[in-house]
Parts: structure tokens; C-alpha cells; sequence
């Protein structure tokens, strides 16, 4: 008997086999070539289209010949599979070591050539031809001539060191959609948002079409812009006068599509000298805009979710997806309800239920512990060990007193976001829940809940039961979406028909006055034609206003936009359509705060509210000579009101209207129904009732508020601290 010993061998026709069959589409192929560069740490990669190359160079760490060798020439080499995380703390996007043959899809040709890190004069140049690579046999006998030499040239952003491929012999036609489909393949590979300084990963497009290169930048832009909320803090510089470590900080709190509210807090003991941040909170259970998928959203949050420091400028590999800093995970699952650091005014009931886990936020802190040390050293702090430092590993920060203000600075933000998001439910609940359907809470809170127990069920199960919840979801906002439509239009139907209804008032008591002026026209009498014309420029204002045609003009876009309006506008834009009816009446709105803002509504819906609130009034208003409806506005307790107040009101005692069921009470017309628009817009309407003419006065929480709000400020400036040294402060 004879025996064989055979090594397996491959045929060449493999690379074809692999490079195609595992990668099926061209954006896929050109996506691979660029996850390579960001494996390689690369901060930039210039993608060129030419007409018949495509290049992609970027700044990573290139290859000696050794790895070109090993790892470029070898085939399905898994060593990707060994590295948990690169130098820059990325984690590698390869694994199979199968990617770049993808390139074969994209063209005949292709030539490398990279520089490593380590020895920056020198470059490698190979060559290959991808039909006589396939014809020359067995793989391992295809051999392909590396040179050597000195580098010629630089590659992304004027780099020493790196690696550029040149695709030539196009098999496609690179139009806008392909192009926008590689920038969807690529944009879990940038970071949500960044610094100007911040080493990030950065994909630069050239195309001779300039459409092309609009559809793949929007494209990246709208991958990072999915964000529900969005939190920017900082520490105030320090103000001369205030007693040692009190701070103060600011807060922007954005919900996607409204204005920002404004929040100032102060801490004490606080030894930091500058922080910023910016977080911003992702809602994932449903649908993302743009068509990004869920999946694709969750798993990048997943892996570069967190909230992560910056040490001037550079990331400390600590601080990231798994790393519960701020406490946010534990706080979550031992379902904290109250704020440790929210003072008591800016609380509700069961506030940090929606306090955000690690994988549904994307953040960055940025602090400076060289700066740091050397305020300490000239502020003689140095030896108590009061300032933030860099533990020697440098990768975490030092666990002292200062890191713990860090902490809670930003965690107070977090805290701030969370029960601001539990009223916002709590309110579009009450209102009818238009604006965020309750049970979309709910399915939510499964989501995270499922996500949770991911590891601890089959992979099948997860998946299967996340996209019944998708589905449930989709199906319950839809319903959700129509019932908001419809009482949309309940809405607004009630307030024109109010005004409707006070235009026809108007006819009425100027029914004799108008007969008249027809009577003596008809008859040839003599007619006072200023007196006449007066009556029937009022006719014709009172008209114009009840069909809404005097109300100022907008643009039809922020019109329907549900934006927090200042109050003051809203007010002119109500009393312009009320004194058409009204000219007797003059509206005094001295005592009106200029910065006050109202909860977010449109123009229509807040004009309107205020319109019948004042023809109310105007009905009302008595004891005087000159006929007069004050406005006055204001904070308490974290509620901001606005009163409506006719001249000779007197102050008898307040009563809410709860319901429509005080509607058509005797001498307060329209309050049940404005009682239910106000609800919509997350106010509560009170009346003062008595003998006399009543005040009416509209409240909403205001925690938080709009820029430069006087009265809060005034009311809450000095009150004693929290445990964590945090109230809301002057600014
Ligand atoms: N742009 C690049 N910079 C540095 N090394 C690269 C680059 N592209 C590819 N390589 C090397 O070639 C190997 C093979 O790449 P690839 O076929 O995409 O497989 P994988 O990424 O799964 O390892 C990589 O593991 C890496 O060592
Ligand atoms: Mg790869």
C-alpha cells in the first residue's frame, strides 16, 4: 500500500468566488475599504471619484511589509478577531479577513500603496490584475510583486503615513443613490457629533457632480441627527465675590424640533475650573427618520454609546459603553424614582422614570487636567488633593471630591432631562396624550426591559419579540396620529366658531346702530360720513377677524410649527384680532415679562386661545371710563401664569375650570371650551368668580425656562441648596 500525504491547496478562482459572492453590492465593496481605514485608526479618508478610479486614501497606520505579508496577502486571516480594541479605542470592524477582496466587484484593477506608522520615508506598491490573478491557477502560486521604496506623496489630510487604493476599470456608474447608500453602510463608523479638535473619524467625498457629494453628506449628517433630546452644559466662568467652590453651571435641554430651555444651577464645594458637554438621548423603538434602520441605530449605540470624557481633547478609554459613571445603569435598574441632586421645586412624582440607559445616549465631557493642575497649583490646592486629575494608567480619572463634582454636574443634567421628559408624558396625558401617545412609554419601557435580558434569552427570541414590540408600536402610532388629527381639528373648529359666535354678538348690539345708517342712507337724510364709514370699518374688521384674516401673517411653515412662542407676540397677535371687535377697549401689557415663553403650540392654536380669553374680557370690563384689560405675567413655585384682567375686577377668589362642563355658565361664554384648548397646550385655566367682572389666569410648569426670565429668577435665586449644592441661579 502507497501512502499520499496532500496539502489542500486553493484554486485562484476563489478571490472571484469570495469577493463576490460574499459581498453582493458595490456601496458594500467600497464600505469595506473604508472600515479598513478606520480599523487602522485613521482619523480621515478622501474617497475620489474619477472617471474611471475610484481612490481611497487614508491616514491610518499603513503596513510594514511584514503585515502587508501576513495580513494584507493572507487570506481569511483572523487576527482582527484578537484585538478587543485598537490604540484609539475602536472597536475593529474586520474579523474574517475577507473585506478587501470585495474591491474585485468594484473594478479590473487595483494598486496599493501604504506607508506605515513606523517608518514614514518608505512605501510599498503592489499591483494586481484581478482576471490573471483568477487565471493563473492555484492560488497559492499566484504571486504578486510588493516593491519597496521611498515614499512619493502623502496620503488623507496630508499624512506621512497610511495606506491608498486605486480601484481602476469601473464596473458601475456611481449615481447619487449609490452614493448615498455607502454613506448609510458608513455612518456607524463617525461618532455622533464632534469637536473641532476631536480625533474622530471623518469621510471626505469628491465627486465630479456635486449632487452626488450633497446626497452622501446629507446622508451622514441625518444618520447623526436621530437624536429625541439633546443636553449641552458648561461651567460658568467664575464671578468675582462668590465665596469659594460655588459654581454656577448652564444647561440647554433641547427636545427634537422645539427651542431650547434654559436652565442655570449652581453647585458647591465644586473645585473644578472647566467643564462642557454635550449629550444627546436617542429614542430607539421605533421607526428612525430618514430611513436608518432601528437595528443599525441600536447596535452602534451599543458599541459607542455612553458618555465619554475627553482629556483636552482625548479620549479616556475608560469612560465609554460600559462604563457606569454616572450611574445612570444602576439607577435604572434599581428604578430610582427621585433625583439625588434635583432640588425639591424641580421634582414630580416618579421623575427619573425616564432616566436614560447607557445604549440610548451618545455623549462627551470634556474637561482639561493639565489646565486643572495648574489653577490648583496657583490657588495652593495642589497638597489637599482637590483638583481632577489623570490616574497613572491615564486612562480614568482619580476618584477624588472633584471627580465626584464632575459627576454630578453632568449627572444632574441627566436628572434634569429625565423628569422634564416625565412631565412632558405625564402632560400629554392629560392633554389627550397628542403629543406622545401613553402607551408609547410603555412599549418603550419593554424595549429597554428586552434589551436588558438580551443575553439571558436566544438570540431568535430577542430579535423576534423587539419586532413584535416594532410592530405594535408602529401600529398604536398610527392610531395615535389619528386621533391627534381629529382633535386637532375639534380644536381649532371650537375656537373659530368662538370667534364666529363674538363676531355675531358684535352684529347684534350694532344691529340698531347699522338700521339706522341704512335707514337714513335709504331716505336721503343727512348722514355724518365719518361716523358712518367708522361703523362699517369695524363691520368690516370684525369680519376680517373672525375668519382669521387680521391676524399677523407668518409664514405658513412656522405657523404650523409647535414652537415655545413668547408671550408677549402671542399677545399682540390676539389683542390686533381682538380690538377689530373691541375698539373701545385698550389692552395694557406693561406688567407682561418681554422673555416669558408659553408651553410649545402653534401660532393658530396660542392666538387663538388668547383671542376668546380677551373677548371674554372685553365682554367684561365695566366700572371705568376708559375701558381697560390688563395683562399681567409671572413665576411661583416653578408655574408660570399669565393673567387676563378686566377693569373693575376685583379679586374675589380663584376656582378652576376643570371641564366643558362649565361651558355656557352665565357670563363666562367661552371658558369651557378655552378650558380644553389650554389643556392641549399643557396649561391649566382658572377663573376668579364673584360679583363683578372676573380675572382669568392660565398656568403651566416652567421649570427650566426660556431665556432670561426674570421673575424666576428673582423667586428661586437664593434659596438654600440640595445635597448636591444645586438650585436653580442667576446668571
Ligand atoms: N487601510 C488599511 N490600513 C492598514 N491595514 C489594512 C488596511 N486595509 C487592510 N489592511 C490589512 O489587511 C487585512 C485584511 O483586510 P480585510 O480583508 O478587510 O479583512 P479584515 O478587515 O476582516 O481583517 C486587515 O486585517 C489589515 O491587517
Ligand atoms: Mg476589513
Amino acid at each position: 500500500m502507497t501512502a499520499h500525504r496532500f496539502a489542500f491547496s486553493a484554486d485562484a478562482a476563489l478571490l472571484r468566488e469570495l469577493g463576490e459572492r460574499l459581498v453582493g453590492q458595490p456601496h458594500i465593496a467600497l464600505a469595506e475599504l473604508v472600515k479598513n481605514a478606520y480599523d487602522a485608526d485613521a482619523g480621515r479618508v478622501a474617497v475620489a471619484f474619477g472617471p474611471d478610479e475610484i481612490v481611497v486614501s487614508d491616514d491610518g497606520d499603513g503596513m510594514t511589509a511584514r503585515e502587508f505579508g501576513g495580513f494584507w496577502m493572507r487570506i481569511g486571516s483572523p487576527h482582527k478577531q484578537s484585538i478587543e480594541r485598537t490604540r484609539l479605542d475602536r472597536a475593529p470592524t474586520g474579523s474574517k479577513g475577507i473585506g478587501r477582496l470585495a474591491v474585485q466587484f468594484l473594478g479590473t484593477r487595483l494598486s496599493i500603496r501604504t506607508t506605515s506608522r513606523e517608518t514614514p520615508d518608505v512605501q510599498l506598491r503592489a499591483e494586481i490584475e484581478w482576471s490573471s490573478a483568477a487565471r493563473s491557477g492555484t492560488l497559492t502560486d499566484t504571486a504578486v510583486e510588493v516593491r519597496e521604496e521611498a515614499r512619493q506623496g502623502t496620503y488623507a489630510g496630508d499624512c506621512t503615513h497610511g495606506t491608498e487604493i486605486v480601484v481602476s476599470g469601473l464596473n458601475q456608474d456611481w449615481d447619487e443613490d449609490a452614493l448615498a447608500a455607502l454613506a448609510q453602510r458608513i455612518w456607524q463608523l463617525q461618532t455622533p457629533f464632534r469637536r473641532e479638535d476631536d480625533a474622530g473619524f471623518k469621510v471626505d467625498l469628491t465627486h465630479a457632480r456635486r449632487s452626488a457629494v450633497e446626497a452622501f453628506e446629507t446622508q451622514m449628517r441625518r444618520n447623526l441627527d436621530i437624536w429625541s433630546a439633546r443636553l449641552r452644559g458648561r461651567l460658568l466662568p467664575r464671578r468675582s465675590g462668590d465665596p469659594a467652590g460655588f459654581r454656577r453651571a448652564r444647561l440647554l435641554l433641547e427636545f427634537a424640533g422645539e427651542d431650547p430651555i434654559r436652565h442655570d444651577y449652581t453647585m458647591e464645594n465644586c473645585d473644578l475650573d472647566a467643564v462642557d458637554f454635550e449629550i444627546r438621548v436617542f429614542s430607539l423603538h421605533r421607526k428612525q427618520r430618514y430611513g436608518i434602520g432601528v437595528e443599525d441605530a441600536r447596535r452602534y449605540l451599543r458599541e459607542h454609546g455612553g458618555v465619554h470624557i475627553y482629556d483636552a481633547g482625548f479620549h479616556l478609554p475608560y469612560y465609554g459603553p460600559d462604563a457606569d459613571w454616572l450611574r445612570m445603569e444602576i439607577d435604572h435598574s434599581h428604578r430610582l424614582a427621585r433625583s439625588e441632586l434635583l432640588p425639591a421645586e424641580l421634582q414630580v412624582d416618579r421623575g427619573l422614570n425616564n432616566l436614560p440607559t447607557l445604549s440610548r445616549v451618545y455623549g462627551v465631557v470634556n474637561v482639561d487636567t493639565s489646565r486643572e493642575w495648574v489653577v490648583a497649583r496657583n490657588e495652593r490646592r495642589l497638597r489637599s488633593d482637590r483638583y481632577l486629575q489623570i490616574q497613572a494608567s491615564r486612562d480614568r480619572l482619580v476618584d477624588n471630591a472633584t471627580y465626584r463634582s464632575l459627576r454630578d454636574i453632568v449627572r444632574y443634567a441627566v436628572d434634569f432631562y429625565a423628569v422634564q421628559q416625565t412631565m412632558r408624558t405625564a402632560q400629554s396625558v392629560l392633554s389627550g396624550g397628542h403629543d406622545r401617545p401613553p402607551r408609547k412609554v410603555g412599549f418603550d419601557r419593554i424595549g429597554e426591559i428586552l434589551d436588558a435580558a438580551r443575553d439571558e434569552m436566544p438570540a431568535g427570541v430577542h430579535r423576534a419579540l423587539s419586532r413584535q414590540i416594532r410592530r405594535a408600536a408602529a401600529a398604536s402610532d398610527a392610531e395615535a396620529a389619528r386621533a391627534a388629527a381629529e382633535a386637532e381639528r375639534l380644536g381649532s373648529l371650537a375656537l373659530t366658531g368662538l370667534a364666529a359666535l363674538a363676531r355675531e354678538r358684535w352684529v347684534d348690539e350694532h344691529r340698531g346702530e347699522l338700521e339706522t345708517l341704512a335707514e337714513r342712507l335709504r331716505s336721503s337724510a343727512s348722514v355724518d360720513p365719518t361716523e358712518a364709514a367708522d361703523l362699517l370699518e369695524r363691520l368690516l374688521d370684525a369680519s376680517g377677524s373672525a375668519s382669521g384674516r387680521s391676524t399677523v401673517p407668518e409664514s405658513a411653515t412656522s405657523a404650523t410649527r409647535r414652537t415655545r412662542r413668547r408671550l408677549v407676540s402671542v399677545l399682540k397677535e390676539a389683542s390686533a384680532r381682538t380690538v377689530a371687535l373691541h375698539p373701545e377697549v385698550r389692552f395694557d401689557y406693561a406688567a407682561v415679562g418681554e422673555d416669558l415663553r408659553l408651553p410649545a403650540g402653534t401660532a393658530e392654536e396660542w392666538s387663538g386661545l388668547f383671542h376668546v380669553l380677551m373677548l371674554d374680557a372685553c365682554e367684561e370690563v365695566g366700572g371705568s371710563d376708559r375701558p381697560t384689560v390688563a395683562i399681567r405675567s409671572g413665576t411661583e413655585h416653578g408655574r408660570a401664569y399669565v393673567s387676563i384682567l378686566p377693569s373693575g375686577y376685583r379679586n374675589p377668589g380663584r376656582r378652576t375650570v376643570t371641564d366643558g362642563v362649565a361651558t355656557g355658565e352665565a357670563g363666562v361664554p367661552h371658558a369651557g371650551v378655552a378650558a380644553i384648548a389650554a389643556r392641549r397646550l399643557c396649561c391649566e385655566l382658572a377663573r376668579e368668580t364673584g360679583s363683578g367682572p372676573g380675572g382669568t389666569t392660565l398656568t403651566w410648569n416652567d421649570t427650566g425656562v426660556a431665556v432670561g426670565d426674570r421673575d424666576r429668577r428673582d423667586a428661586v435665586a437664593h434659596r438654600p441648596t440640595s445635597r448636591a449644592g444645586a438650585m436653580p441661579a442667576s446668571s
